[in-house]
């Protein structure tokens, strides 16, 4: 059943691209340079968004935060679902909550929505799991059609999240009048090459399985992302820790001076989401301090990219996306890194220490 893979992880890396064919394939009409939903709710009516989601399905809620607010200028907060029930959030009729959710019975998520809901917001879950609590309890569903996913290690229904969200905020940006036909096509027409963009990095494996050879052995790991690669920072690190129990963090790169400098000695190998984009001169002088100070910088750059090679002991490349989109392809490279050290700490890849695949307990 894990079609010939040693593990269910691994198997759900690689259906990868055949989710984002699944989540977003019969939705794109680059014609019209629109997506069809098939959902009631009118984004020129909605005020604010609150995003409501836990571990890696709220990375996937703050990637949606960062494109929601480029593409379609509406404002979004964003929470851990455990921090959004208990704060008194301010919400009124113009509010949208949207509840992320694989499994759809995450506690938390529920009670963020069920607290969204009762102070009169109107709710959307973006689910995996049909039929799960979660699509009982909102307004709409947006499925993101990953399939089942086995592994404790969400990995499938992040990438189908992100691309919910990529969805989403075409969807807003067109009909609030913030997005223009002509760009929402470029990005549909970039949408559509993902499945294929996602094979290609597939085929990095080898070198990433050379990569973790080098550092697994290391105690900590640092993580750096901005703007849209934040939350793929977020998410490496969670799932380095969450299958190889190495300690890592993740930071936005423009926060590091702040304290995580501290830590960089020769010892701490330093994950850098290096593609091109706007932010990226920025990036390169972080990946500057760090090696000044002796850290080993693993970068995830822009193929073609010569003048990183130059700065970093490592580089994974992957594909040239519209830089909106590059989360996606540049996820999974981080996805196989975090496999390949876990498999070689010998580590139980697919029931990590102290995880359960749905947190349905407080
Ligand atoms: O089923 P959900 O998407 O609501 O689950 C949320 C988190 O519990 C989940 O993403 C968790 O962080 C995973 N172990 C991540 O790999």
């Amino acid at each position: 059943e894990k079609g010939g893979f040693p593990h269910y992880m691994l198997k759900e890396i690689y259906e990868q691209p055949w989710v984002l064919e699944n989540t977003l394939g019969g939705r794109l009409r680059e014609e019209e340079g629109d997506v069809d939903l098939g959902l009631a709710l009118d984004p020129r009516e909605v005020e604010r968004v609150h995003m409501v989601a836990c571990g890696t399905a709220a990375y996937a809620g703050l990637y949606g935060k960062y494109l929601l607010e480029a593409l379609a200028r509406v404002p979004v907060e964003w929470d851990v679902a455990s921090e959004y029930r208990y704060r008194d959030p301010v919400v009124d009729g113009k509010t949208l909550a949207i509840a992320i959710s694989q499994s759809g019975e995450t506690i938390d998520t529920l009670e963020g929505i069920r607290e969204a809901k009762g102070k009169g917001a109107r709710t959307l879950g973006v689910v995996n799991a049909k039929g799960s609590s979660l699509t009982r309890e909102v307004d709409e569903v947006l499925y993101i059609h990953a399939g089942p996913e086995i592994g404790v290690a969400s990995t499938k229904a992040y990438l189908a999240m992100l691309a919910a969200m990529a969805l989403l905020a075409v969807r807003f940006g067109r009909a609030r009048g913030t997005l223009s036909r002509e760009a929402a096509q470029g990005l549909l027409r970039e949408m559509r090459k993902l499945p294929r963009l996602v094979e290609e990095v597939l085929e990095q494996r080898p070198l990433v399985a050379h990569i973790a050879e080098k550092y697994h052995q290391a105690q900590d790991f640092l993580f750096l992302g901005r703007h849209v690669q934040t939350p793929t920072a977020y998410e490496g690190a969670l799932k380095l820790k969450e299958i190889s129990y190495i300690h890592a963090e993740a930071y936005p790169a423009g926060e590091m001076k702040h304290g995580p400098i501290a830590l960089i000695d020769e010892h701490l190998p330093v994950v850098v989401l290096a593609t091109r984009g706007p932010l990226y001169e920025k990036t390169l002088s972080n990946i500057q301090e760090v090696r000044a100070r002796g850290g080993k910088v693993i970068a995830i750059a822009t193929q073609g990219d010569e003048e990183i090679a130059k700065l970093a002991q490592d580089v994974l490349y992957v594909p040239e996306v519209h830089p909106l989109l590059a989360p996606i392809v540049s996820v999974v490279p981080l996805q196989l890194l975090a496999y390949e050290v876990a498999v070689l700490l010998g580590r139980d890849v697919d029931q990590p220490r102290n995880l359960a695949k749905s947190v349905t307990v407080e």
